[in-house]
């Protein structure tokens, strides 16, 4: 890896992506790895420094994670965040203990060493009564040898500590949220002026190194990439393509659970952008294997395994169609939140969904697989679309889930039910991007916008006659990676217009409900 990176030590945080986004948005590229994980797994990264995420245990707990030997016998540059903080004054000789009482919220940080690298370049008039976020049951009564406090509030009177000569730093509070307006300036000056970064992973770096580790993985195989039409599978294609040249074979499934139009729409795409696709009408299999079936994750599990028993198939296909050999390896356009979300980290993180493309996959899959993306956000994904000269159409397109709308159809799935969702999230897209707001400031904001259609039926009147039909909800959310979302402020009347016409031109309708959670405590997908 000829990437500077850093490595973050996950302890069990909620907010430990959040250091992963902040460090990338400073052009460092960085991994979140278990706090247990294998030293290997740390040392394949070459890491230039480490970050110690925060954590739900305490110090003296029994069973609590502990800092691994590795971080400070590498003598590399280390920040630790709330429990990380505490870890190091734990290991380096100093006193943790309870602060009195949990201190959760907002905070006003006091620097008293604005000499110091971490604050470089912060205005004065913002290093007294500085916005912070405090998330906290431990503090640090003692700071261990050779350290200094660096700032402090009225409930932790050691905020910040620093070791200068061992590059050695803590923060009691989160840098990482946004409720810590200048967290980001913190990270950038641990990063640049402690790590001695110099930003250089951009989206060109990216691609380059991207397409130079497709080439060392498949060397002279062959690789079949299924395409969606989204942006993810798009990238994908387009950096093994580069590295592999026509030992690349695309591929696009028609599941049956796709929106209106679409199979026809992304064929159309792929012959506008020059691409060679095989077209595969796989709807009736992989509605059979659905029949009957209600669980969320067994619809997921399903939809991944058949998914790839279709790849096989063709690739069996295409293998005996040329002299070129068989396909060894599968790539897909798997993204960060996908493998984070699907995993149960060692670190305690829960799993919420199995992401098709994750834990879908079945046991016994003869491919290898390759995803250049597997540890990207949504919005770099899209960065680097636009590095390789995607259109925008294709950058910019809302996410669509593999499983499609089999996950957007609460229960079982039946060919009845995809009709009226398909003509509901019709109107729901229609009217959506007819007011332009797909393309307006909140565009790149409003991350999602469907319908889903729920198992709720209730009582109706149209005309003089008594209903008893479906429920629709509309759901439409902001975010800036699909962790976490908001849900949108659409306007009344577009709202009222979305609704009106549901009703009256989906059969089977007379209900319609407008989604007002966020992520969490929802998902933006129903199941
Ligand atoms: P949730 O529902 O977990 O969704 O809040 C977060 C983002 O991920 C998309 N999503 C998926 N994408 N395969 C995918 O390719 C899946 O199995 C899957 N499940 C959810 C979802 O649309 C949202 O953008």
């Amino acid at each position: 890896m000829t990437t500077e990176a850093i490595a973050i030590l996950d302890f069990g945080s909620q907010y430990a992506q959040l250091i992963v986004r902040r460090v990338r948005e400073a052009r460092a590229y960085c991994e979140l790895v278990p706090w247990d994980a294998p030293h290997e797994q740390v040392e394949r990264l070459n890491p230039r420094g480490f970050i110690l995420s925060g954590g739900p245990a305490s110090v003296y707990d029994e069973g609590a994670p502990t800092l691994p030997d590795y971080v400070l016998a590498s003598g590399l540059p280390v920040l630790g965040i709330c429990y990380g903080m505490q870890l190091l004054t734990h290991a380096l000789g100093g006193q943790v203990a309870p602060a009195g009482e949990r201190e959760y919220g907002p905070a006003e940080l006091d620097v008293l060493r604005p000499a110091s690298l971490l604050f470089a370049g912060l205005p004065s008039s913002i290093t007294r009564g500085m916005k912070v976020w405090m998330s906290h049951g431990d503090r640090v009564e003692e700071l261990p040898p050779g350290f200094t406090a660096l700032a402090s509030t009225t409930n932790s009177p050691i905020a910040a500590m620093g070791d200068q000569a061992r590059q050695l730093y803590g923060l009691q509070f989160h840098p990482e949220v946004v409720h810590t307006p200048h967290g980001g300036e913190i990270i950038r000056n641990f990063l640049h002026h402690v790590c001695g970064l110099t930003g250089t992973w951009t989206p060109a770096s990216f691609v380059e190194e991207a397409v130079a580790r497709i080439g060392e993985q498949v060397g002279q195989g062959r690789v079949i990439c299924a395409l969606s039409g989204g942006v993810d599978s798009m990238v994908t294609a387009t950096l093994v393509g580069q590295a592999v040249d026509d030992r690349l074979t695309c591929i696009f499934v028609d599941h049956g659970l796709l929106r209106l139009d679409e199979a026809e729409r992304n064929l159309e795409r792929f012959r506008r952008l020059g691409l060679n696709v095989v077209f595969v009408d796989a709807s009736k299999r992989f509605l059979g294997r659905l029949k009957g079936v209600i669980d969320p994750e067994e619809k997921r599990r399903i939809i991944g395994e058949e998914f790839v028993r279709v790849f096989e198939e063709e690739a069996a296909k295409a293998a005996c169609a040329t002299e070129l050999g068989h396909f060894a390896f599968l790539a897909q356009g798997t993204l960060y939140p996908d493998v984070i979300e699907s995993a149960a980290t060692a670190s305690g993180a829960a799993r919420i969904k199995t992401h098709h493309n994750v834990g879908g996959l079945p046991t016994d899959m003869q491919f290898k697989l390759v995803e250049p993306l597997r540890y990207l956000f949504k919005d770099e994904a899209r960065e680097v679309g636009l590095e390789l000269g995607l259109p925008e159409e294709v950058v910019y397109r809302q996410p669509f889930p593999g499983p499609a709308l089999a996950i957007r159809i609460v229960g079982e799935v039946t060919e009845e039910k995809l009709e009226m969702l398909r003509a509901a999230d019709a109107i729901v897209t229609g009217e959506i991007e007819q007011v332009g707001l797909e393309r307006s400031e909140l565009s790149r904001e409003v991350w999602q916008y469907f319908a889903v259609l729920t198992p709720a039926m209730s009582v109706g009147v149209m005309g003089d006659e008594r209903t008893y039909e479906t429920t629709i909800a509309v759901r439409a959310v902001t975010s800036q990676d699909g962790m976490t979302a908001d849900w949108a402020r659409l306007p009344h009347d577009l709202l009222a217009r979305i609704g009106g016409r549901i009703v009256n031109e989906v059969p089977g309708v007379n209900r319609v409900v407008y989604d007002i959670t966020s992520k969490p405590p929802a998902t933006i997908e129903w199941e």
